[in-house]
């Protein structure tokens, strides 16, 4: 009997692939791994290709349902930058994409887990890797931006539902997780400067060894997810 289930998009680089293994350090851990790319074989985790930036994917991905789960955790990590560029510059079909796969795609995997889940006995957690740059505009990131600030709402409006509610069944934590040293970062620091003009800043985190270890926070997000906060917005650069 599995008494605690992972589902984790994104489970195949950065933070996703940190929290992946992290939890799997747990003999009696379950996770279910979304992405294209497959970089885990372990006997408690189960790889499910999807590519979340194509519309109806989201909607119609197996999602494996344990009935007897006392704990269900969905982290939606997948993401994109997009296209870097200004607005009026961007492409439009990569515009579309990243909000698919930031934004439609984490809305839908929630909406899912909890219909699925609603009359079990499960306790379910809603963690959304949203961004600093959610919360504080960046040149150039538009897509990124508010895609990610969709997610922080969304989350909030779960957060007031379940408020509404006798008994609390969905937690919902949306947190930033500072900047991290994964893929992500590499492809930000070779935009040019003049697509992108904080490029500057982020080279010098580099420099400075200023990223944050993939590892350290994917344990400091299930810490969270064991010892939740009462605040749903979380930037993890405050803790
Ligand atoms: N790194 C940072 O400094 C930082 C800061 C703030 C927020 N974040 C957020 O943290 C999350 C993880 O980012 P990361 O830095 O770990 O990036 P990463 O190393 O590039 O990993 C991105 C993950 O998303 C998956 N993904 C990308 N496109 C996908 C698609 N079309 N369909 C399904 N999965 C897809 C990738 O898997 P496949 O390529 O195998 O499909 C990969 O596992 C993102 O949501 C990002 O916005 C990161």
């Amino acid at each position: 009997m599995q008494k605690l289930v992972f589902y984790i998009t994104g489970s195949s680089s950065g933070i996703g692939l940190a929290l992946t293994s992290y939890v799997l350090k747990q003999p009696d851990f379950r996770v279910i791994g979304y992405a294209r790319r497959c970089k885990m074989a372990n006997p408690n985790y189960t790889h499910i290709y999807a590519d979340f930036s194509l519309p109806g994917i989201a909607s119609s991905v197996e999602i494996p349902l344990f009935e007897t789960a006392e704990h269900i955790v969905l982290i939606n990590n997948a993401g994109t930058l997009g296209d870097v560029k200004p607005v009026g510059e961007i492409d439009s079909k990569m515009l579309e994409q990243t909000f698919t796969l930031n934004t439609i795609a984490p809305a839908v995997l929630t909406n899912r887990i909890i219909s699925l889940y609603g009359k079990t006995k499960a306790k379910i957690t809603i963690v959304n890797i949203s961004s600093g740059a959610a919360r504080h505009p960046v040149e150039s990131w538009a897509g990124y931006c508010a895609s990610k600030a969709a997610l922080d709402m969304f989350s909030l409006v779960i957060q007031a539902e379940q408020r509404l509610k006798e008994q609390q069944k969905v937690t919902v934590l949306s947190v930033a997780p500072g900047v991290v040293d994964t893929p992500m970062q590499d492809l930000v620091r070779q935009i040019p400067v003049d697509i992108f003009p904080q490029s500057e800043r982020f080279h010098h985190y580099k420099t400075q060894g200023m990223l944050e270890n993939p590892e350290k926070i994917a344990k400091k997000i299930v810490e969270l997810i064991f010892n939740p906060p009462n605040e749903t917005l979380i930037d993890l650069r405050n803790r």
